[in-house]
């Protein structure tokens, strides 16, 4: 056996600047660029078809992430969003790997555009923890006024059904982001993320799998809770489709800033969540999800940090990291600011 560490794949060869013209065959509306990498699943489809297609996704990435402002909310965002949202969801594992191909193109792309100011010096393992500790709790989603609302003040019982049907699509898929995580990691790195996955899924009891205790909870209140479930807000699909290039990035730190901010903000999100599910009479049997989050991800953010003080040690490397962590946190603030635009729309109604 070789001693070496594992490598991940190469990523296949993209282009490296965003203002890359597209080639006078590609067209131009969004909708056509999605249709030409949509076609390149098509049964039977060439080799040629997938390299229009993935010419296409670039083309339509350029145009996102080469906007001012890399909103979520401009036709093109929408489309590109939507059209990633259905390469990750697809459930044919024939086409795994040229979905995932397709979407690399994209992923580099934004990648591109996403500031990683650099550090002038590497931080020694603890003092970057406290950094990424004090960043975390600064964009803590927290602060939101929708968190404020319903958390410190008087929500009805519709405005945190809304929240809740949105913390479904962020919660039901975390397992597969681990999983995907794990993928190109040396055992020593992986085992650490097999110990998580393993509490996600259950344990020894696949029925206590978390996103099955959290169904348990949806179907109580009489909400859609499908497991192939599309979220339809563009702000929900780029915050997600975020999380699955940062799972799938060959640097990890990408992936490890998520896991961490997922894992170190979910303990008192869910206390919020589970006392208010309290305050509305919901019996404890079906707030075992947020009971249990209340605890458990207390341990999965150390281990995390444990992992991230051996894998995340350079300065490019740090620099790379607290990028992720800030998107990711921008990406759940624009997220946020849509379901509180929900939340107040069904006041009206
Ligand atoms: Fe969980």
């Amino acid at each position: 056996m070789s001693p070496q560490r594992p490598q991940r794949p190469q990523r296949p060869q993209t282009p490296q600047s965003p203002q890359r013209p597209p080639s006078p065959q590609t067209p131009q509306r969004p909708h056509d660029l999605a249709a030409l990498a949509r076609a390149a699943l098509a049964p039977g489809a060439p080799a040629a078809a997938a390299a229009r297609g993935r010419d296409a996704i670039d083309a339509l990435a350029r145009r996102v992430f080469g906007e001012p402002d890399t909103g979520s909310t401009s036709d093109a965002a929408a489309v590109y969003h939507g059209l990633l949202w259905d390469l990750h969801a697809d459930p044919d594992h024939r086409t795994y790997a040229l979905r995932w191909w397709l979407a690399s193109a994209g992923y580099a792309v934004e990648e591109a555009a996403i500031p990683a100011p650099p550090l002038p010096a590497p931080l020694a393992p603890a003092d970057f923890a406290q950094r990424i500790r004090d960043e975390q709790s600064a964009l803590s989603g927290l602060a939101h006024p929708m968190s404020q609302h319903l958390f410190a003040g008087e929500p009805t019982r519709r405005e945190f059904e809304v929240y809740l049907r949105h913390h479904w699509h962020r919660s039901r898929l975390f397992f597969r982001e681990l999983t995907e995580l794990s993928l190109g990691r040396p055992l020593a790195e992986a085992s650490v993320l097999f110990r998580n996955l393993y509490d996600e899924g259950g344990g020894e009891d696949p029925a206590g799998a978390h996103p099955f205790l959290l169904q348990r909870l949806l179907r109580h209140l009489g909400l859609p809770c499908g497991f192939a479930d599309r979220p339809e807000l563009p702000e929900a699909q780029a915050y997600l489709n975020n999380r699955i290039r940062c799972a799938r990035a060959q640097n990890p730190a990408w992936g490890l800033a998520v896991l961490f901010s997922l894992e170190y903000g979910t303990p008192a999100t869910h206390g919020n969540i589970y006392r208010l599910l309290r305050r509305f009479d919901v019996p404890e049997d079906a707030c075992e999800f947020h009971r249990l989050h209340m605890t458990a991800d207390i341990e999965h953010a150390e281990e995390t940090i444990g992992l991230i003080a051996e894998v995340v040690r350079g300065a490019d490397d740090q620099a790379l990291f607290l990028a992720s962590l800030r998107h990711h946190r921008g990406l759940g603030r624009r997220y946020f600011d849509a379901i509180w635009r929900e939340i107040q729309g069904t006041r009206a109604t």
